[in-house]
């Protein structure tokens, strides 16, 4: 695992960017993507660059269940806003929060998977080390699902949303052992109500209580955090 420590969220948005510009220059098809506030400098840096999409796969890695595209808390939203209005792929990928029957919308999004290897997949990470929407207890086997988002997610999600009440109860999200199955793994995580996470991430032990533990046994893991994020992690990793 290979931890990268930046000034702030500019400056890793910006290591990532060049990690999928070389990626892509040696071949990646298949970008994983992720929401949530950590990524946006890297969608900055991508939509800024003359780098071309429209051949290029995306799969992202969960959505709420009950928000419709349009609803601008929906990450489909978000996605066009942030990086698929500048820079459209070929196909983009992203769980269906209005699909009547939930079992079928699962399935039909493992066989996009199954069918997509992933070469690059971004990832944040929650303050309760949640990797998506994969919560603790989530076991390391799964595929796509259904998700309770815990009391904890609802809270620091609701910052988006007029009020906690509006904040979706549940989400579909992409499973930790086809997150595993990624190529290459880059995680940003800045701030300091990341730092628990980050130390349990890199340094505890691998447990399903902390999803994100289970990185450790990647083989391509890059994690870009500030020094806030990084702030409890021992001295050999701060270098
Ligand atoms: C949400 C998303 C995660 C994201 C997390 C952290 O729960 N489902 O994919 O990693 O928030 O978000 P942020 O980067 O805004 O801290």
């Amino acid at each position: 695992m290979k931890v990268i420590i930046t000034k702030d969220n500019i400056e890793g948005g910006t290591k990532a960017f060049e990690i999928i510009k070389k990626g892509m220059g040696n071949g990646a098809k298949v970008l994983g993507l992720a929401t949530g506030s950590s990524p946006i400098p890297m969608y900055d840096d991508m939509c800024d660059s003359d780098l071309d999409f429209s051949n290029m796969t995306s799969i992202n890695l969960d959505e709420y269940y009950g928000l419709n595209p349009d609803n601008d808390q929906s990450y489909h939203y978000f996605m066009q806003k942030h990086l698929f209005d500048k820079k459209p792929f070929k196909n983009s990928y992203i769980p269906n929060g209005m699909a009547k029957d939930i079992d079928e919308e699962v399935d039909r999004y493992n066989e996009i998977i199954a069918d997509n290897p992933i070469d690059i997949q971004i990832l944040g990470i929650g303050r309760n080390g949640h990797i998506a929407f994969n919560e603790p207890g989530t076991p390391f086997g799964s595929l796509t699902h259904k998700v309770n988002l815990t009391e904890s997610t609802i809270k620091a999600n609701s910052r988006f949303f007029d009020n906690e009440d509006e904040v979706p109860r549940q989400a579909i999200c992409m499973g930790i052992k086809s997150i595993m199955q990624s190529k290459k793994i880059v995680l940003l995580a800045f701030g300091e109500s990341k730092q628990d996470a980050i130390k349990a991430l890199v340094e505890g032990p691998v447990t399903e209580e902390v999803p994100a533990s289970i990185l450790q046994d990647h083989p391509d893991v890059t994690i870009i955090c500030d020094e806030e994020a990084a702030a409890k992690l021992s001295d050999k990793y701060r270098k």
